[in-house]
């Protein structure tokens, strides 16, 4: 067995979480207040020396019923607070008695350590495939006079700078509470200089990296459009102002859900600084009634000494390895060509047959059938639930299609939109119920659709019936899951007056179940998650689909940010990114073929325009790419991916990859506008054995690793726009 990562230290009262790199310290203080002590840098041995200094402060209120004034949980740094125990920051929970107060006061009851991980009920979570890679401390928090619990858990693990955090409230008294608001963790900082980045946008402008500076007060970054958005993603990280890609301390915090989430951070008035995170309470309520529980999500924290690359890394290998669970994790992923931007809805199977033939000479291994092939949908006005072929465009089925495909030596993907219901389909016409709506209220479209009320069992074997049918053909290979809406007229048909604060996380559980029944029933399919793009890029959809659709923005100068944004927390192998055409479809932008590739190349390659019509020239510089991403396929989605240069600073991109047995690396800098008067720039590479030489591929010259990190190569200059570079160095 080896060493504990946890230890309580009973005279001190000190729960210490340590592994090599990490230290996560609290303690047990006056009035059983659990109050955060360090979370950092591995400290060897705490000797229990740090004492948060008392005095007494004006204005705050101080333990019921004592006479010390120079205790107070006000200011005092806690794991974890409640609305209602005299700390005038914003609460972590908040919950409302019976009697209709919301007051609660937690209390440090008692402890448990468990080797490993426990499975989290119905929600995706962090996993270890062996017990001595994690260990678990759960605190109980208690609330004497309504008898609620509240089961603090903190994961350890062995090999990295993480820990993972989540709540689970138990009723154990004998009267039934409302929930409000149950944060899945709260993180108390005492003299920092922070900085907070985050990641905003929108659909075709997904994760833009945004860093701001503290300010007193409250600011939040939230979704409550029903799913994490492309408007925020659930994702947050604290900097040291002299923070950046290479240096200086990190913490990021990354939420393992896809509903509604909540980031609040807030600077008090001692300039201390407090961190919640979790399910959004807007609109929220939970009942809870004796007996039940209720579990949040859970948090992935990282710390990181080594600036935004060394957090990423961290997230990179941590979610490869204990996030994602399906089994193609570890399997070079096919390059692929989807119809979408080829075609659009209007399609024949013969124009489709032309793309295959096009597609297998060029060296493309998959074929997705995207939008449009079912019920009778030629745009998006009709057929979502119909999950039935259009015998119009495909008169022998679609089976005997993907059997053509597969004839080609090709894998077949097909794409749905399982979550939504068209007024014009057969779904509706038989249950017009299950499209969700509030009683007496007509619900808005979006996108002319509708969300299906996932809440209930029966929508949601609907739904897997009709995707079981097909999927059980044996003949569909991968399958893109996509969701082009948010929610509206938030009501769950099946649920009471006084549940209905639970349709939108009862959304989320729905979606959740019907994914692990899916997935878990066809391992042997790669499913590619989608939200108009990367609408719903988290960890929570990561748990069952290994890639997802970055974004329906495909324009390779816009891709270099939106890539870079998405990795700071997730790996190239979940980045989809296709070749589409130029002028670009979103932006009008003409991008050579040669930089739309070396951006495309640098995720999840597939191609994404109408093959049958690209010049000789073009046709056989795609064939080559094509030739040259399988050569590199295991370096760019295994290997270490490092920032270089942030096309959100400067007219440039540049970013490393590097094997992880430190012997081959590709590095890919960019130049967006020409200049007349070019100013000469340099890019240096990050993650190479310095002592190690690297001979470089195309000219065959010889550099030193640490000749490569430290003075760099100068960058390409060209008069024209938009122009990039990759260069492949083997270790010699
Ligand atoms: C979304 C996806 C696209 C495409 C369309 C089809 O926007 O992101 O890739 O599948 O839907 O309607």
């Amino acid at each position: 067995m080896k060493t504990d990562m946890i230890t309580f230290d009973e005279k001190n009262q000190v729960f210490n979480l340590s592994n090599d790199y990490i230290s996560y310290i609290f303690s047990v203080e006056e009035g059983k207040t659990l109050a955060h002590l360090y979370f950092g840098k591995k400290i060897r041995n705490y000797h229990g020396n740090l004492q948060y200094p008392r005095i007494s402060r004006s204005f705050s209120a101080n333990l019921p019923g004592s006479k010390d004034k120079t205790f107070s949980r006000d200011t005092l740094p806690k794991e974890y607070s409640s609305a209602g125990e005299g700390d005038f920051r914003t609460p972590a929970a908040v919950v409302k008695n019976e009697n209709g107060a919301y007051a609660s006061f937690l209390t440090y009851k008692s402890y448990q350590i468990i080797n490993g991980k426990p499975k989290m009920q119905e929600l995706p979570a962090s996993f270890v495939d062996n017990t001595e890679d994690a260990q678990t401390l759960i605190i109980v928090l208690e609330d004497k006079i309504s008898k609620l619990e509240f089961d603090l858990s903190y994961t350890i693990f062995r090999k990295y700078p993480i820990i993972v955090r989540s709540v689970k409230v138990r009723n154990m008294g004998n009267k039934t509470v409302f929930l409000n608001k149950v944060s899945s963790m709260q993180l108390d900082f005492v003299d920092k200089k922070f900085e907070s980045i985050t990641l905003p946008g929108a659909h075709m402008n997904e994760r833009n990296i945004e860093r701001n500076p503290l300010h007193h007060g409250l600011a939040v970054y939230s979704s409550n459009r029903g799913v994490s958005s492309p408007q925020m993603n659930p994702f947050i990280a604290l900097v040291d102002k002299n923070t950046n890609e290479f240096s200086g301390e990190v913490y990021g915090f990354s939420l393992v859900y896809s509903g509604n989430h909540k980031i609040e951070l807030e600077e008090d008035q001692i300039n201390q600084v407090r961190l919640n995170m979790g399910i959004n309470d807007y609109n929220f309520s939970w009942k809870l009634a004796p007996e039940e529980s209720f579990q949040t999500p859970e948090i992935i924290m990282v710390h990181s000494n080594d600036g935004l690359n060394g957090m990423s890394q961290s997230f990179h290998h941590f979610i490869d390895e204990n996030i994602i669970t399906s089994k193609f994790k570890n399997s070079e992923r096919p390059i692929l060509i989807n119809n979408w931007e080829a075609t659009y809805f209007d399609f024949t199977e013969e124009k489709l047959l032309q793309l295959v033939k096009k597609a297998k000479d060029l060296g493309i291994e998959m074929f997705v059938l995207d939008d449009g092939w079912f019920g009778h949908r030629n745009d998006s006005r009709s057929s979502l639930g119909d999950w039935t072929v259009n015998t119009k465009k495909f008169p022998k089925g679609l089976i005997h299609f993907a059997k053509i495909v597969h004839g080609q030596g090709m894998q077949f993907g097909l794409w749905f939109e399982p979550e939504m219901i068209s007024h014009d389909s057969e779904l509706y016409k038989k249950h017009p119920d299950y499209l969700m709506h509030v009683p007496g209220r007509v619900p808005s479209p979006s996108r002319h659709q509708y969300v299906l009320d996932l809440g209930r069992k029966e929508v949601r074997d609907e739904v897997f019936n009709q995707l079981d049918k097909i999927l059980s053909s044996g003949q569909i290979d991968y399958v893109k899951w996509d969701m082009n809406r948010h929610l509206t007229d938030i009501f769950q048909a099946d649920l009471p007056a006084d549940q209905q604060g639970e349709t939108y996380h009862r959304y989320v559980l729905g979606l959740y179940n019907l994914l692990d029944r899916i997935t878990s029933k066809y391992d042997n399919i790669l499913f590619e998650s989608c939200s108009s793009g990367g609408g719903r890029f988290d960890l929570g959809m990561s748990y069952y689909m290994p890639q997802t659709w970055t974004s329906d923005n495909t324009d390779a100068v816009a891709r270099m940010k939106i890539q870079y944004g998405t990795s700071l927390i997730y790996p190239t192998n979940m980045i989809g990114a296709h070749v589409s055409v130029s002028p670009n479809e979103q932006t009008g932008r003409l991008v050579p073929l040669d930089t739309r590739y070396l951006v495309a190349m640098s995720g999840v390659l597939g191609y994404e325009l109408d093959l049958t019509k690209l010049s000789p020239l073009e046709s056989k510089k795609i064939k080559r790419q094509i030739s040259s991403y399988k050569k590199f396929r295991n370096l760019i989605q295994f290997g270490d991916f490092y920032r270089l240069k942030s096309p959100f600073d400067t007219n440039q991109a540049a970013w490393n990859f590097v094997s992880k047995d430190q012997k081959e690396a590709l590095v890919f800098s960019f130049n967006v506008l020409s200049d007349a008067q070019p100013i000469f720039t340099e890019t240096k590479m990050y993650g190479l054995n310095p002592d190690v030489d690297y001979k470089d591929q195309d000219s065959g010259k010889v550099f030193g690793g640490d000749e490569l990190m430290e003075m760099g190569f100068y960058d390409e200059i060209a008069k024209h726009d938009f122009i990039g570079k990759m260069r492949y160095f083997k270790a010699i």
